[in-house]
């Protein structure tokens, strides 16, 4: 009777080990479906963009104010409308823990999760806790679309 229960032992043992990789294995074969979706997309991934791709409409960057967009990747821009012919962009992750900044409002660009202001004409630090500016994105505008430069 000791002989017998260390084999039903070793057969649940391999039974588990089987349970367990069998799930594993379909969320490798899922992983490598969707890996491939993203070769017929049009946006370009991990990159900083090509000059002259569209970002946003003129139109829908109110002056004084800015817009919150997808720029290449899906990353978040938020640009800003510094007068009627002039536009700025950033970075729209919060230098101080990550989270996404709001669109500009009368010349701030404000983070939601711990107050941190950021100029809307420079992204220079105007009120913690995050101690870096915006990062920069550069930008034009051509015709009534703002681009990147
Ligand atoms: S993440 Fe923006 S202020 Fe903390």
């Amino acid at each position: 009777m000791n002989t017998e229960s260390p084999v039903s032992r070793r057969t649940a043992l391999c039974g588990i080990v089987v349970a367990l990789a069998v799930p594993s294995g379909f969320v490798t074969a899922c992983s490598s479906s969707s890996g491939s979706a993203p070769t017929q997309g049009s946006n370009p991934t991990g990159s900083t963009g090509k000059p002259g791709t569209a970002l946003v409409a003129l139109a829908d960057v109110p002056e004084g104010g800015g817009a919150l967009v997808d720029g290449p990747g899906g990353k978040k821009i938020v640009v800003a409308r510094i007068s009627a012919a002039e536009v700025k962009a950033y970075d729209a992750t919060c230098t101080h823990q990550g989270s996404t900044v709001a669109e500009p409002s009368g010349g701030t660009i404000t983070c939601p999760s711990h107050g941190s202001q950021f100029g809307a004409a420079d992204g220079a630090v105007k009120k913690g806790p995050a101690t870096t500016g915006l990062r920069a994105v550069a930008v034009r505008i051509d015709g009534d679309q703002v681009v990147l430069a």
